[in-house]
């Protein structure tokens, strides 16, 4: 499929950010939205800053990431204003002038000390303003109103066409880089060169990632969220768990593949693994409640735990009894899109909570699928030290094969990613799509 052209479909995308904006200034009852991009924040002591990282409520309005100190001013039937920081500054790159196909729609305000945003910024009215208590100006501290932000989150998980082209896109551009990071683990990289390939293939460098890669290979694919990245190759590269996405215009990807080395029994999980995530993938259609397929998942899971003879226990039994929490102790993914875990997953319109099923704390989705949203189908299996001593003092432990067990723990886990699009019919895939492009 050719690529669209994600900015014919930007003008579309700002008339519903901007009917959004009228909605929840009219339910929370303010005049003026104003959104902060952020400020730079420095390490104690030290002039050094950190990675700066904008305002997600900031680019939802326009493709700007690398801009702190900036303001959107936003007064319903008004052109919303821009308040654009470019110092003069010879010690640092300032943002270059402002450009591309956003600009006609804003009202543009140059500053070039943060400070002058109060003068473009509304005199009167009651100001609604969203961002980080640091970005704060005299007679401009955020307030971040509850209804106003519940109501902007609750609709942030329904994307607009112009979001889906760029997230289509963050998806093409993590593939190479999975690619490349495959041919690394084969060729017996250490964790640290197979992220340089990922890197390099993706023309990525670390600060832009939309998170830090996991890349786990052998018993370090068990750590969920393993935030090293050995310079030294193991003698044997068994297994390869990476976790990585890339990031377009302000949106991200998030996908994960395992790779392994030909190990019979390994193999046979990560190909069991891989089915029931697409059939799960499958199951991304509008009314179905997301608790329940994460249910599902655990008893598909139970599923191959028996099938492989690793779990000998009906998968309903093992999912009532804990046991498939042991090997599969995260959800089944979360919605995505200018944050890789974003917002609202578990709210209802008004910010009400909608549960977590009991025994499941770490679920990051509750809601019902709709069309428009993207969400994350990401199961796995892993063999985890920690969970698996515990599991040995519980009954269940008589129906494990400890054998097999302790054949797999060498190999970490698996994890299988996608993000998949709900649609009013057939789900799209997004990732896989990305994948097919790529060959
Ligand atoms: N990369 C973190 C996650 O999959 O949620
Ligand atoms: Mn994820
Ligand atoms: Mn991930």
């Amino acid at each position: 499929m050719k690529p669209e052209d994600a900015t014919s479909l930007y003008p579309a995308h700002l008339s519903t950010i901007k009917e959004r904006a009228n909605l929840a200034l009219q339910k929370s009852g303010f005049d003026h939205l104003l959104v902060t991009s952020g400020v730079e924040k420095h390490e104690f002591l030290d002039d050094r800053p950190y990675p700066f990282k904008p305002n997600a409520q900031f680019k939802a309005w326009l493709p700007l990431t690398r801009h702190p100190h900036s303001w959107i001013s936003y007064t319903p039937g008004r052109k919303p204003v821009l308040v654009y920081f470019q110092p003069d500054d010879y010690w640092h790159v300032p943002p270059s002038a402002p450009s591309g196909t956003w600009v006609d729609h804003f009202d543009i305000r140059i500053i070039s000390d943060p400070a002058e945003a109060t003068a473009h910024l509304p005199s009167s009215g009651k100001l609604a303003i969203v961002g980080e208590s640091d970005a704060a100006l005299p007679g401009f501290e955020p307030n971040n109103p509850k209804v106003l932000l519940d109501y902007l989150h609750y609709h942030r998980a329904f994307k607009t066409p112009y979001e889906l082209a760029v997230m289509r896109q963050a998806q093409r551009r993590a593939v190479p880089g999975h690619l490349a990071a495959r041919a690394a683990f084969q060729a017996g990289a250490s964790e640290a060169q197979v992220h340089a390939a990922y890197l390099a293939a993706t023309g990525h460098t670390d600060l832009d990632l939309p998170y830090n890669n996991i890349i786990g290979l052998n018993q370090n694919g068990a750590t969920l969220h393993y935030q090293y990245k050995d310079i030294v190759a193991p003698s044997r590269n068994r297994s390869l768990l990476i976790d990585a996405g890339a990031e377009v215009d302000g949106y991200a990807s998030d996908i994960t593949r395992t790779w392994g080395d030909g190990d019979e029994l390994f193999g046979a999980l990560l190909n069991a693994v891989d089915n029931e995530q697409q059939a799960l993938c499958g199951k991304v259609r509008a009314g179905t409640d997301y608790r329940d397929l994460h249910l599902e998942c655990h008893l598909r899971l139970g599923g191959v735990l028996r099938t492989l003879g690793i779990v000998d226990m009906d998968p309903g039994d093992m999912l009532a009894t804990g046991v498939t929490s042991t090997f599969f102790p995260h959800g089944l993914g979360h919605p995505i899109g200018l944050q890789v875990h974003d917002v609202a997953g578990f709210s209802d319109e008004d910010g009400g909570l909608i549960a977590r099923p009991e025994g499941h704390p770490y679920l990051r989705m509750t809601r019902t699928l709709a069309p428009g949203m993207v969400v994350t189908i990401e199961p796995g299996l892993y063999f985890i030290p920690t969970l698996l001593s515990k599991l040995k003092e519980k009954p269940q432990a008589k129906s494990v094969d400890w054998a097999k067990v302790e054949h797999l723990l060498p190999f970490g886990g698996v994890r299988i990613e996608d993000e998949v699009h709900c649609t009013d019919g057939a789900p799209e895939n997004l990732t896989r799509d990305a994948f097919a492009a790529a060959v």
